[in-house]
């Protein structure tokens, strides 16, 4: 079975949408290094402060930062029978580092899932984005509109604005999509149409995952 998983794809692919109906049926912790550094810069620790400065301008926070925190993150009691991570690796030196630390436990990736979904769609799919910060819910104006009832207390996340999404874009097939041929000579990569009702995506990303 498929318990140790990476969740890849572009900036606003839908991986936090997905992952948050996935995990009910999986029963394993949802690792996002993204709402980890984003709860840091919350709280005001190092770290978040360091990250807070490339987050908002659309940057990669630094390897040894989110390196550290990742495979500290996996190796915690509730990742011991599998996890599923969304937004690391981001650069061949994660993936790296992340298989170094998987086999020095002996362990290895189950599947990589790349869901895909063109730039020309992203922009409008995150500018348009809301989040419930009582429950994490992701809403989006115009594909997934919000309760009038909660209108008042949702948020924009800072890095959504049109300008740090095309750096993240930029950042996104420049850095991150050498992971794709990485974990391709693995023979571990699944690749998903992000595209679409996310119902219908997320019956494929059931059947992708067996
Ligand atoms: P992170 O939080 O990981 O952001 P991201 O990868 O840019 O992904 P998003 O959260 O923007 O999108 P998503 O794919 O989860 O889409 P969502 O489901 O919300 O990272 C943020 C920052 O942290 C990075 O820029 C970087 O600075 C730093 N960082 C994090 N990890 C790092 C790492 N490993 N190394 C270095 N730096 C790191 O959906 C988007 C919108 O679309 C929503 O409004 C949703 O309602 C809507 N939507 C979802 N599905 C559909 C659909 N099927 N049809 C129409 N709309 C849809």
């Amino acid at each position: 079975i498929v318990m140790r998983i990476v969740f890849a794809g572009p900036p606003g692919a839908g991986k936090g949408t997905q992952a948050a109906r996935l995990i009910e049926r999986l029963a394993i912790p949802h690792i996002s290094t993204g709402d980890m550094l984003r709860a840091a810069v919350k709280a005001g620790t190092p770290a978040g402060q360091e990250a807070e400065v490339y987050m908002k301008a659309g940057q990669l926070v630094p390897d040894s930062t989110v390196i550290a925190m990742a495979i500290d993150r996996i190796q915690e009691n509730d990742a011991r029978e599998g996890f599923m991570l969304d937004g690391f690796p981001r650069t061949r030196e994660q993936a790296e580092a992340l298989e170094a630390a998987m086999k020095e436990a002996d362990l290895s990736l189950d599947a990589v899932i790349l869901l895909e979904v063109d730039d020309a769609l992203i922009v409008e799919r995150i500018t348009g984005r809301r989040t419930d910060p009582d429950t994490g819910t992701i809403y989006h104006m115009t594909f997934n509109p919000p309760p009038a009832e909660i209108l008042d207390r949702l948020v924009q996340r800072s890095d959504d604005t049109a300008e740090a999404c095309a750096a993240r874009l930029s950042k996104y097939h420049q850095d991150t999509a050498p992971i794709i041929p990485f974990y391709e000579e693995r023979s571990i990569l699944r690749r998903v149409d992000g595209v679409g009702n996310p119902d219908d995506v997320t019956a494929r990303l059931i059947e992708a995952l067996g």
